[in-house]
Formats: C-alpha cells, structure tokens, sequence
C-alpha cells in the first residue's frame, strides 16, 4: 500500500475516515478543519453513541471540497486512549472505507495519534488483507476493487511519525505474507514451496538460509522428522528443515526461534475426524511466523543474534506411513514410543529443538506450534498458550502479548505429567492415555528435549486461525505471533 502525507485536507477526496476523541463527552475537534468541525457537530448532535469507543458511522456528503463520504471512528475517552482502541478503531474506518471500494481514502491524523504511529502503520496493512485470492475473472476483479491501494494521511507532524509508521507497515505487510502462507493450502504449497519461500525472504532480508533436504536428514538420523514425513510420496512433499541464520554477532549464542511446518495434518493413521480435519492446512503456522519474524529483524534494528528453525513435512496416511506401536530414534538419540500419529506436532518439533541446540549452543528457544486441541479448549482464540521453563523470559513475553494484543495465557508443566510421558519400553512417548492437560503433557514432551536451555513454548492451535475475526483480522490465518515475537525481540533489544 501506498502512503503519503498531506498537511491540509485534500479535494477530490472519496472517503475521509476521521477518528473522533471525547473529552467529557465533547468532541476533542477544536484542531479538525473548520469545515469538518462543524460537520462532525451537527452529525453528533443526534449520535450520542459516538462516544462509546469503537463505535462508528458514515455520512454521505454533497458538498464542494468536502469528501463525498466520511467515515466517523469513535477513540472514546481521551484519557483513556490505549493502543487496542487505536488499533480497532482504525481498522474499524479501514474496513468500512474498504466496503465501499472507494480508491481516494484518507485519514484524518491528529496529533493525539503521534504516539500510536506503529500501530496505525500495522494495521493500515492487516485490516486491509485481501482472503479471496483464488477467486478468478470479474470475482477476483471485484475483491481486488475493495483492496486500498493507497492511502492519504492528512497530520502536519510527518517527520514526527514517518519512521514508526513504516515500521508498522513492514511490520504489516509481513502480517499479511503469513496470513497468505497459512491459507495455502497442501497441494498450492507443498514443503518444498514453503522451504523455497524461505529462501526467497531470506535472500531479500540479506540472511543465510539452510534447506536440509531428506537425503541430507536420511543422513543426519533426523528419525522423528522422517517418520512423520513417510507417508509423503511427492518429492515436493518431502520433508525439508530449514534454518535461516541472522547472525551479526561473532561468539554470541543465538536465541531460537523454532516452529511447527505440519502443510496438512490428516491425523495419519490416528486418522481425524472430517469436522476437525478442515482447516488443517493452517497447521504450519509455527514455521510461517517464524520465517515472518526472522525477515523483519533486520528492519526492526534487532541486533542480538537470531536463528529460525522450521521442521517441515505433511502428516499423510499411507501404506508407509508411520503407525502407532512404533519406536522412532530422535535426532538427539532419544527413543520415541509413538502412542498416537496424530500427536506428530511435538514428533517434528523435537528434532528441530535438539538440532538447534546441538549445532548452534543457542542461549534459548522460543517455540510456535499449532499443537494441541486441548489449548484450543482451554483458552479459546483469544489467548495462546504459554508454558515453559524460561520465567524471565515468560513474564517479558506476557507483557508483549498486552501490548500487541497477541494475548499468551500461562499454562503449567507440573512434575507428574512429565512423569506420565514416560514410556515403559522407549525413553518417552508421544501422548499419554489420559484424557486431560493435553496442552501441559505436549509441552511435558517437549521439555524432555529442551533440557536445561532456557524455553518458551507458545501453544497457538487456538490462535492461528479464526471463523470469527477480530476488526484488523480476515477469516483463516491470524498471522498471530508475529507482532508478538517481534515485539518481544525489539524488548530485549531495548533492554541491552
Ligand atoms: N494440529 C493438531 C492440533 C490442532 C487442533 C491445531 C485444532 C489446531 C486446531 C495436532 O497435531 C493434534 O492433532 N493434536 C492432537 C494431540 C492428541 C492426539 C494428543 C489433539 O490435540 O487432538
Ligand atoms: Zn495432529
Ligand atoms: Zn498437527
């Protein structure tokens, strides 16, 4: 999308969306255009619900110089402006604007929002994501048509907010490539589209980007990996690890980011059921994020040193696919029971953590998967789950998930549920009979291969995707983690 920035309230204009503040319960409109002022109050005078924040509605005007349209936006209180109301209402004008496929939109950018730069620039792109990319001829032509391809902001204080907007915009944008990537499904992106996206972003990032392909893993005994990967016949389904490296720093361990590539979980031979089937193809969200996040380091001034590991396969159904019953030798060594094939998540996570932790000593890890039904039951889509041994770490992430409304909710790993991962003739198994804490016994098994590095686990099967989206959000992908992993970045950042 196309930004630039006006002092004054341009003519021709087809849409102005105008967030409103109150200040006991005037209209804080004193700096607005005069025109508009007086606009905005005689439109109020009957609109008491304006105050409430969020709320909106649009008037259609007919007179000279004026827009034809203005979308009214409510940020509520003055006093009590905070980032989410920013972030809902703009999105709120953004996709009543969008609806009216209108091409000259504008918004009005008063000073109140000089501090709300990055959040307005993050959302000026994710409230404006186009999902029907597969329609084709006069369909497509018309979703395209609610596309903003630009974007006029009328403020005089460009040179106070430009650098966070385009941050935020970078930022966006790469919300809306994950977006994308989630959505693919298996046969439009296979494991070797997402190993080769990898490489594209990482190439245009400036990083150095590892595809091991399954000869190589055949080599390495990346066991647990493979057995999930047995059923895909395709070469293009093989399965790929991929590690994107920003490494700035000689003799600094990096941090690792490490995420869950399953392109489609069938279940395997602990085959799903068709209504918790669907969606499946979102199951490599973990690895989308993780690729989204390493190809904004660089433009988020992160300095520390950052690997992304993503552990890519399909779980398939087969005459070689993996079965229950079986004993997997892990990376690391370990023996794995496989109780349950559709529990393959954490099967495919344990060889990227042991091989991050093995090849490059990394200080700590930060994992995303889509893992476990049980997350989803337990914190719904608003929150992931959080669980892990890195409390420091924890608290940090909690707090970022406040401020980008990527909400993490802490989960625990009491002693006895990795007691109950053990398995009587392996070293540990997939999944452990009981029924209940299956988010806390995934990341119980997890923490087997973690060991003593510090690690973070965000469990976001309940987050990823959505039927019920949120005002900056689309159906299907999220692009949840993003922001929140970023963010947490650019904090320790900070804190150095
Ligand atoms: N990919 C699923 C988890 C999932 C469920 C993600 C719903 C998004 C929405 C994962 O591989 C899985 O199937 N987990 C099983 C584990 C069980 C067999 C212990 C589950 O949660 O049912
Ligand atoms: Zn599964
Ligand atoms: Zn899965």
């Amino acid at each position: 999308m196309q930004i630039s920035f006006s002092p004054s309230l341009p003519t021709g204009l087809e849409v102005l969306i105008c967030p409103v503040l109150f200040d006991k319960k005037h209209p804080e409109i004193s700096k607005y255009p005069k025109a508009l002022q007086e606009l905005i109050k005689s439109a109020l005078k009957n609109k008491q619900l304006l105050q409430k924040a969020e709320s909106s509605f649009d008037m259609q005007l007919y007179a000279p110089r004026l827009p034809k349209g203005i979308i009214l936006v409510s940020l509520g209180d003055v006093n009590k402006l905070k980032k989410s109301t920013v972030r809902n209402a703009i999105a709120i004008g953004i996709k009543m604007a969008r609806a009216k496929s209108k091409k000259e939109v504008a918004l009005y950018y008063s000073e109140e929002l000089n501090p709300y730069a990055r959040v307005i620039g993050e959302v000026l792109l994710m409230a404006n994501y186009l999902v029907a990319r597969y329609k084709t001829g006069k369909s497509l032509e018309i979703e395209k048509k609610k596309i903003m391809a630009g974007m006029t902001l009328v403020t005089s204080s460009k040179a106070a907010i430009e650098t966070e907007l385009r941050k935020g915009m970078a930022v966006g944008t790469v919300v809306n490539i994950t977006r994308s990537l989630i959505n693919d499904p298996p046969n439009i992106l296979s494991a070797r589209a997402l190993a080769e996206h990898a490489r594209t972003i990482s190439k245009d990032a400036g990083l150095k980007c590892i595809v091991i392909e399954k000869k190589e893993l055949v080599k390495m005994k990346m066991g647990a990996l493979l057995a999930v990967n047995r059923a895909s016949d395709a070469e293009e389904d093989d399965a790929r690890l991929v590690v994107i490296e920003h490494l700035p720093n000689k003799n600094e361990k990096p941090i690792a980011l490490i995420g869950k590539g399953i392109i489609f979980d069938t279940g395997g031979y602990d085959l799903k059921p068709s209504k918790h089937m669907g969606d499946m193809q979102t199951d490599m969200t973990g690895a989308a994020v993780v690729m989204g996040v390493m190809s904004l380091l660089k433009k988020l001034g992160i300095k520390r040193n950052v690997i992304g590991v993503a552990a890519i396969t399909a779980n398939l159904v087969g005459p070689k696919a993996y079965k229950s019953s079986e004993i997997i030798t892990s990376y690391s060594g370990k023996t794995i029971e496989i109780t349950n094939t559709d529990a393959e998540g954490r099967v495919v996570l344990c060889d990227a953590i042991s091989y991050a932790i093995k090849q490059y000593k990394v200080k700590q890890i930060i994992d995303l998967a889509t893992l476990t039904g049980a997350c989803c039951v337990a914190l719904g889509d608003r929150y992931a789950g959080m669980m892990g041994t890195d409390k420091k770490g924890m608290s940090l992430m909690r707090k970022m998930g406040r401020s980008t409304d990527d909400l993490v909710w802490p989960l625990p790993i009491h002693p006895d549920f990795e007691e109950k991962m053990k398995s009587k003739i392996a070293d540990i198994k997939n999944t452990e009979d009981g029924y209940y804490a299956g988010a806390s016994k995934a990341a119980a098994f997890l923490k087997f291969f973690v060991g003593k590095t510090p690690w973070i686990h965000l469990d976001i099967a309940g987050t990823a995707y959505t039927h019920d989206p949120k005002k900056y959000e689309s159906i299907l992908g999220t692009g949840f983690g993003v922001r929140l992993v970023s963010a947490y970045l650019e904090a320790l950042e900070q804190q150095a």
